[in-house]
């Protein structure tokens, strides 16, 4: 690896800034110790085609915000670090318009923006951390919206091809946490930029999930807006889920698993309170957080380590835990659910492992 970096860099690193030894304890919201041998921050398209010429997809990490990753080891791949910014309306008609934002741009920043411009569609994915450029690689979800809801398309390099590709909506393949780019092409594109498809007047809001009903009420509201559905959004989030740059945390550690309806017949039974949703035909979507709730993991420690004592789905860093001490813990609260219920659960968050 160190062999081709020097190969390969020696062609573009008077175009390209490439910095060795950056510590990235800071660029993941778990704020586990991790450093980069090879880091580059992309602020251009031209940037990014001069790298997908020379390394191959997996010779490079992708990092956003670092709110959906989990650094096992110091990565050995060329760190890439998304700071392509800018965002506008490309159209608006029929009541639509169609907004264009770079991929490296604050996400929740992007969202106030767009609701300052009277647009609506994002409300409801108020203050998810990140980046835009990683929005559709798990089709971030919230209170009954995810990305796909308000999806356009996107542009992404290719760095195995090293060339732009379109892709559509059909194109992406998305699913819940799921898409074409985190299930069978992990790595190889760059997504650059995202184009959302959203309302200019008669708003399609989406405001019976959860406890939107009872905080818009608690608000006052009666008649909401998309900016009073962002802001309900805003205050539930604030109560239920620690803010990273106080609590080390990635979000929900583990996707919620989709069992089938005879599996959960049977648990059902002696389990009848346990808390569920239809997720289509013959399938039964089963919250993680009840599951490990139901373990007794809520609110428990290992060392550095936890399961945050108001979502237990939400693992913890609450001081100097390595990458490695958060999965040994999550790999204990992955078997107690497996003996339990007899369910896998499976990471949300990504493992950096190489
Ligand atoms: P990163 O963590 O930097 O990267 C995540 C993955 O995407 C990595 O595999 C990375 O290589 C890849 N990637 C990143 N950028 C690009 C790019 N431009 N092109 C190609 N690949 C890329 N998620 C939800 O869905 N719903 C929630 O409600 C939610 N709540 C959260 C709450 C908290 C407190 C936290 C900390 C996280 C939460 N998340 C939630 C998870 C996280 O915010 C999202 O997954 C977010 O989209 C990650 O963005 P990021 O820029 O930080 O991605
Ligand atoms: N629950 C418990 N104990 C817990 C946690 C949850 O019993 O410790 C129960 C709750 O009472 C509730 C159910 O589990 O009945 C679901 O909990 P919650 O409403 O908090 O939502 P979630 O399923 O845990 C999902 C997403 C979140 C998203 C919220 C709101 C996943 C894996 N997580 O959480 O996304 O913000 O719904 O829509 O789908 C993320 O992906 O990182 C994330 C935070």
């Amino acid at each position: 690896m160190q062999a081709l970096y020097s190969r390969s860099m020696n062609r573009i690193r008077y175009e390209i800034e490439v910095q060795s030894g950056v510590d990235l304890t800071h660029l993941n919201t778990f704020g586990v110790p991790s450093t980069a041998a090879a880091y580059t921050a992309i602020q251009s398209p031209r940037q990014l085609e001069m790298v997908a010429r020379s390394f191959a997809a997996e010779e490079v990490l992708i990092l956003g915000g670092g709110s959906n990753m989990l650094f096992l080891h110091s990565p050995q791949r060329w760190v890439l670090h998304n700071q392509l910014v800018g965002r506008g309306i490309m159209s608006s008609r029929n009541g639509f318009s169609i907004v264009a934002a770079a991929g490296g741009e604050d996400w929740h920043e992007f969202v106030k923006w767009t609701l300052a411009m009277g647009l609506g569609g994002l409300e409801n994915l108020s203050l998810i951390p990140g980046t835009v450029g990683a929005a559709p690689i798990q089709n971030i979800g919230a209170y009954g919206v995810e990305l796909q809801d308000v999806f356009h398309s996107l542009k992404a390099m290719d760095l195995q091809e090293g060339i732009w590709k379109t892709f559509t909506k059909e194109d992406c393949q998305f699913g819940y946490r799921n898409s074409l780019f985190k299930e069978e092409y992990p790595g190889r594109y760059f997504i650059a930029e995202v184009q959302f498809k959203l309302t200019n007047r008669n708003h399609v809001l989406k405001m019976d999930y959860g406890a939107i009903p009872d905080q818009l009420s608690n608000m006052g509201v009666s008649e909401p807006q998309p900016q009073a559905i962002s802001e309900a959004v805003i205050a539930i989030r604030q109560r239920k889920l620690p803010d990273p740059s106080t609590i080390g945390n990635a979000g929900s550690f583990f996707k919620n698993p989709i069992i089938p309806l005879i599996h959960f017949k049977k648990l059902r039974e002696r389990f009848p309170e346990m808390v569920h949703y239809p997720a289509g035909d013959g399938l039964v979507k089963v919250p993680a957080g009840w599951l490990i709730d139901a373990c007794g993991w809520k609110g428990k420690s290992e060392g550095a380590v936890g399961s945050y004592k108001h979502q237990a789905l939400v693992l913890i860093n609450q001081g100097n835990a390595t990458g490695n001490a958060v999965w040994a813990f999550a790999k204990k609260i992955k078997q107690s659910v497996r003996q339990r219920f007899d369910i896998e659960l499976e990471p949300e968050v990504n493992l950096i492992a190489y």
